[in-house]
């Protein structure tokens, strides 16, 4: 079995079950932004760490990976906007507001932010004393203490640090998917919190390199952005080779912190193997 199947399941029952009373152009714009997918990296995370930690519910599982990645998508979707990034593109097709227009894309944003939370109390009912810990997780990752509508905000600052804007934009919801992960499976998730951080910066770093060194064409969004737009990046603050050995320090870094569980080396390697594709060869082979 593909081992997203579950994640794709339950968004698919997430974005049908809107229903005959949301306006018909709603529905397409939240179905727009949620498939087709793009890496699916962060649910495929949390799925890692709860398999890794022995979680016993996969109904549980899956909801709180898709709960992660709806907020993911919501934060794509707000994201693209004229009034955050601009960008045109987003997946190899147009950006949300793009093809349905910009209400539409500030509404559909809104309303997967809140389909997260239904996602995840349906996904409990079978373990409804493990809800309110990974309710937890979920909405402190996207909000203003240090989540990602802080990460966002950190943007309309004067003065922004590197590490702690990425650690709100981007490792607030890595580190919410390997939290969750532990949470699913019963277990204390407070330690899972430093693996997931630590992950989310390695991947943010190889975000900005692959926005100032890859193609338009080959990643489905513009490229060029944190130049055009004065936006801090690891590429301009470290240059390549630099910003490639902290990626490389950040995965070594989050492997050796894995919490002892029963499938933690199994875990290391499963870390180890998805960050080698977090930049595109070419890019990989300009620092070699
Ligand atoms: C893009 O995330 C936004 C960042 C935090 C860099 P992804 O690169 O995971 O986007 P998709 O979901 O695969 O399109
Ligand atoms: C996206 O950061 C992070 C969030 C959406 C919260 P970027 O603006 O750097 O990501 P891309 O390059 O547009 O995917
Ligand atoms: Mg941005
Ligand atoms: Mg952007």
């Amino acid at each position: 079995m593909d081992a997203l199947e579950p994640i794709e399941r339950t968004l698919e029952a997430a974005i049908a079950d809107a229903g005959p009373d949301c306006p018909g152009r709603l529905a397409a714009a939240l179905r727009y932004a949620v498939f087709p997918g793009g890496a699916r990296l962060r649910p495929k995370l949390c799925m890692s760490v709860a398999w890794a930690c022995g979680a016993e519910d996969p109904a549980l599982v899956a909801a709180a990976g898709s709960a992660i990645e709806l907020l993911h998508c919501a934060s794509l979707a707000h994201d693209d906007l004229p009034c955050f990034d601009d960008a045109d593109t987003r997946r190899g097709k147009p950006s949300l507001h793009r093809a349905f227009g910009e209400p539409l894309a500030v509404l559909a944003g809104d309303a997967l932010i809140v389909m997260a939370f239904d996602v995840l109390a349906n996904g409990a009912r079978e373990c409804p004393q493990r809800l309110a810990p990974l309710a937890r997780i979920v909405s402190r990752a996207s909000g203003a203490a240090g989540g990602i509508a802080a990460g966002q905000a950190w943007e309309c600052e004067a003065e922004i640090d590197l590490s702690r804007y990425h650690r709100a934009k981007t490792g607030a919801l890595f580190s919410a998917a390997t939290m969750a992960g532990a949470a699913a499976a019963g277990l204390d998730h407070e330690p899972w919190r430093r693996v997931g951080e630590l992950i989310g910066e390695a991947y943010q770093v190889a975000d900005d390199i692959r926005d100032a060194f890859g193609d338009a064409d080959a990643l489905g969004k513009p490229v060029g952005r944190d130049a055009a737009l004065a936006r801090p990046s690891a590429c301009l603050e470290f240059g390549l080779q630099g910003a490639i050995a902290r990626l490389n320090g950040l995965v070594a870094e989050a492997c050796a912190s894995i919490p002892p569980c029963p499938r933690g080396a199994e875990l290391a390697g499963l870390i180890r193997q998805e960050a080698r594709r977090f930049l595109p060869e070419d890019i990989a082979r300009l620092a070699a």
